[in-house]
């Protein structure tokens, strides 16, 4: 296990609905690697219930109490993908591209929603 890797299962009373990663490593030479979202996959009969945006708002607490105003998450784009999730929850693409995802960023403070 990396020692710096954060991972986290998210309970619904006794189920488990999904399995979060995250990364604090705030020396290594990749941003995209230093504090953010290494995995998340929720549940495919638990999808579309809020379970996904608990999971970065979790994230984004841990970053805030490690003392970081910034998370970041990498995403393949395209359909299907995991995109619109993360851009509802407050990610911004940074124009980076690692490994051929994007990089995306946010404050660790509540996001405002984008609008519609
Ligand atoms: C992507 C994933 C993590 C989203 O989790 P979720 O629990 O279904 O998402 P939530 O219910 O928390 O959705 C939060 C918001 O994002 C929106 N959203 C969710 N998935 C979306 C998608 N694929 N495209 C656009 N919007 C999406 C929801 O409608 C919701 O919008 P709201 O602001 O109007 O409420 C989940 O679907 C999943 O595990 N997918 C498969 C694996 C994967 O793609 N993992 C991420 C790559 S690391």
């Amino acid at each position: 296990m990396t020692p710096t890797a954060w991972p986290r299962a998210i309970l619904d009373g006794d189920v488990v609905v999904g399995f979060v990663m995250a990364n604090f490593d705030p020396e290594n030479e990749l941003a995209a690697f230093r504090c953010g979202i290494w995995r998340l996959n929720v549940a495919a009969d638990q999808q579309g219930r809020g379970v996904g945006r608990f999971a970065v708002e979790g994230v984004a607490r841990e970053a805030q109490s490690r003392g970081r105003d910034r998370i970041t998450v990498l995403w393949a784009p395209g359909e299907g993908g995991p995109e619109g999730f993360y851009l509802r929850c407050g990610f911004e693409p940074t124009g980076e591209q690692v490994f051929d995802q994007l990089l995306g960023a946010r404050t660790t403070t509540t996001a405002s929603r984008p609008a519609g």
